[in-house]
């Protein structure tokens, strides 16, 4: 196997302790979770790879930043430093602080979808794809064709495909079209990056046509890190420059700060056009606070003034991405199929070739989730026909591109000897990969249901 040199640019100063459960523990605790992995315990599960959201580990700067926070109602200190670091990272003139990702499109999406009818996108998150739908749209995704085939290697599989885009605004007016959504990196397409060539494009499109083009920024930092890996343009560019190129094409964004700014909660939302931050501060105020804390504790907004910054890193994202590319180089040599090249901020295992037994109605990823919980304490989660739901209009289960079982990294947070223990446990599982079994849901809500239902074997 080839190494990779991924040194951690830290050291640890702090631990935490984890236990593992028994086999027998470990199989009455997922049935009694009704085999939904978010209903587990935290402390019966051993390695967390449910979500690199908020789950990173603080740098020593930001934790003392937490004993600074200015925890006034209004003006606070550390509201003018995370103002100062996101106008200057961003170069966008106004910032609105928010709790977390899906605060900000709960703010925004209503004003720019107000009497639109779509909302179009490389590939919308699941929060994304809700919140367009509560305000009363329809979320097409647009994501080019190379992301589909998990076994190829193509340098931007989040890309958009700019040529369907064209044609999607020709056949649903775009007029109707409320916003266009670059998600970066494209978490559901297998947390791939998207080209700065390609965020112009598609800017550029949608400026043509008049329809404001927003950036979903959640993974700004990894995003640039590939380009500066992948972009002829960007060779030698610093991180700092590349975020600020991708940037500059658009109109607004919102940002889930629980991964690239390493921080435990926060959300900021980016705007140019003056009169479209009014409207944002004015539904800031009735859903989220007074629009100098948008939901947040002085100490977590210290800790994401100073995250911002880490998260651009040079050093740190080599590692962060070396880990990823490293469990990648494990599960290749052993045969486990995964979105390929693998992505910034998880493994994106492909269920639909592992478990091809298992039809899209059974849940194939979900199935691979408690498969790894079975065998090793690990959680993971399904990005697929599972997390999809059912078509709004018919009700009827939908089909997703891709059934993904993801292994998200925390950030800052395991170590090279947890990445092997979750590449044996893919290894061992797929030994017996034609004994494991689908699921069905006993139980569901409407909206958002992975989190909250209940299934049973089949
Ligand atoms: C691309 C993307 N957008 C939005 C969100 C929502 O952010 P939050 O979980 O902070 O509400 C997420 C969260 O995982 C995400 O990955």
């Amino acid at each position: 196997m080839k190494r990779i040199y991924f040194p951690e640019p830290f050291r640890i100063k702090s631990v935490e302790p984890l236990r593992m459960l028994t086999n027998k523990e470990r199989e009455q605790k997922i049935a009694e979770a009704g085999y939904n992995v978010f209903r587990l315990a935290a402390s019966d599960v051993y390695i967390d790879l449910l979500t690199d959201s908020g789950t990173g580990a603080m740098s020593s700067a930001q934790w003392a930043g937490v004993m600074l926070g200015d925890e006034s109602y209004a003006g606070a200190d550390c509201y003018y430093k995370v103002q100062e670091a996101a106008q200057r990272i961003f170069g966008l003139p106004y910032i609105q602080l928010v709790h977390q990702g899906r605060a900000a499109e709960k703010v925004l999406l209503p004003i720019l979808l107000q009497g639109k009818k779509y909302a179009i996108a490389n590939m919308h998150f699941d929060t994304t794809r809700a919140h367009v739908e509560i305000a009363g749209a329809r979320a097409i995704d647009c994501v080019v064709p190379e992301a589909l085939d998990t076994t190829s290697y193509y340098d931007f599989k989040g890309n958009m495909d700019c040529a369907r885009l064209e044609e999607y605004i020709h056949k649903l007016g775009a007029e109707n079209i409320g916003v266009v959504i670059m998600t970066i990196t494209n978490n559901s397409a297998g947390g791939q990056p998207v080209s700065v060539a390609n965020i112009r494009e598609t800017a550029a499109i949608a400026h043509k046509h008049g329809i404001p083009f927003m950036i979903d920024a959640a993974r700004y930092a990894e995003n640039s890190y590939f380009v500066q890996q992948r972009e002829e343009e960007f060779k030698g560019k610093s991180i700092a420059e590349i975020v600020k190129a991708s940037f500059d094409c658009c109109d607004v964004f919102t940002m889930s700060a629980k991964k690239d700014a390493i921080v435990n909660m926060g959300g900021l939302i980016g705007c140019r056009d003056k009169a479209i931050f009014e409207l944002i501060k004015q539904r800031t105020i009735s859903f989220e606070g007074f629009i100098t804390y948008g939901g947040m504790s002085g100490r977590d907004i210290e800790a994401l003034a100073r995250g911002l910054d880490e998260g651009i890193d040079e050093n740190y994202l080599k590692y962060r991405i070396g880990q990823m590319q490293y469990l990648a180089a494990r599960l290749e040599e052993g045969g486990i199929p995964f979105q390929t090249p693998v992505g910034g901020h998880a493994v994106f295992v492909d269920a639909k070739k592992l478990l091809p037994h298992i039809p899209y109605y059974e849940f194939p990823a979900q199935a691979l989730a408690i498969e790894l919980y079975r065998e090793a304490g690990i959680r993971a989660c399904d990005i697929g026909s599972y997390m999809l739901g059912n078509d709004p209009d018919t009700g009827k289960q939908l089909e997703a591109e891709f059934e993904f079982t993801r292994l998200a990294i925390p950030r800052r947070v395991y170590t090279q000897s947890h990445l092997d223990v979750i590449a044996d446990a893919l290894l061992n599982i797929k030994e017996r990969a034609a004994e494991i079994k689908g699921f069905k849901i006993v139980e569901e809500p409407p909206i958002l249901r992975h989190f909250t239902a209940k299934l049973m074997p089949l």
